[in-house]
């Protein structure tokens, strides 16, 4: 038996999802590496090597999942053990630079967000995709969490624009409000679901419209990055990759956030 054949003890669609998830995942932690390789100055040339070594290990896990039809046991050690190890040192990076041990680009709260999707996909490795129609209250966790990133890319494309470039500045604050208001309500509406509802059509019609806001954000997202491809906007993201890495983000919200909805519509 080879090193990805081996059965793993989970139903054949969820093995399925996990695939599909782990892929997604793995691909924007190499990107991370690379993106924290970019911010980091130049004489940190330990944290640079092992932010390249984090790259190079997600690059042959991405081909190797590219190749497999499911992920084997020894495959998922795999994965967790170098989600767990990069999980650690962002959270070095970030240590260093609260405690002013670090300079360079990284804002903490990058650090802080990219660890964050680090752990989410540690979580989807641990328990891999739910088989039971989602509950609302599944709903909502998935929704804070990805509202909250959402409202974080636009802060730190806020951010990174020059401040020439007032009218997609204006764009990425309206919707930066849009975002956070919606984050505010799914956290009232995740506190209700506690009270164990049996139906919560609320929470539905709210769903929808966290769906069409999102895909707005995408949009704007997929506008900047071919901007920047284009050299037709001015700031200092230090490459268009970052913003078709938070378009792919913002369309994997909405894949899950649609997923989850259609299952706790359902119930
Ligand atoms: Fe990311
Ligand atoms: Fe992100």
């Amino acid at each position: 038996m080879t090193y990805w054949e081996a059965e793993w003890n989970c139903p054949s669609n969820g093995n399925e999802q996990l695939l599909d998830e782990a892929r997604f995942w793995v691909q924007i932690m190499k990107e991370h590496a690379m993106f924290i390789q970019m911010g980091l100055p130049g004489c940190d040339t330990e944290l640079i090597r092992e932010a390249q070594a984090f790259a190079d290990r997600f690059q042959v896990l991405e081909d190797v999942l590219n190749d497999v039809t499911s992920i084997g046991p020894e495959l998922l050690q795999d994965l967790r053990q170098t989600v767990m190890e990069f999980i650690q040192y962002k959270r070095q990076l970030l240590r260093a630079r609260i405690q002013c041990q670090l300079g360079g680009g990284l804002f903490p709260l990058l650090l802080d967000h990219i660890t964050r999707e680090a752990v989410h996909f540690l979580n989807e490795l641990e328990r891999g995709r739910p088989m039971m129609a989602a509950s609302f209250q599944q709903l909502t966790q998935e929704e804070i969490f990805w509202l909250r990133i959402m409202k974080e890319h636009l802060e730190f494309i806020i951010h990174l624009l020059d401040p020439s470039e007032r009218s997609l500045i204006s764009t990425a604050e309206d919707l930066k409000d849009r975002t956070a208001k919606l984050l505010e309500t799914a956290r009232d509406l995740g506190s209700m679901t506690q009270s164990q509802p049996a139906a919560f059509p609320t929470l539905l019609r709210f769903t929808d419209e966290v769906l069409s806001t999102i895909t707005v954000v995408r949009d704007f997202k997929a506008t900047g990055y071919e901007l920047a491809l284009l050299c037709q906007v001015l700031s200092i993201i230090p490459t268009p990759l970052l913003l078709d890495h938070v378009r792919r983000e913002a369309d994997r919200a909405l894949e899950e956030i649609s997923m989850l909805l259609s299952e706790a519509a359902s119930r």
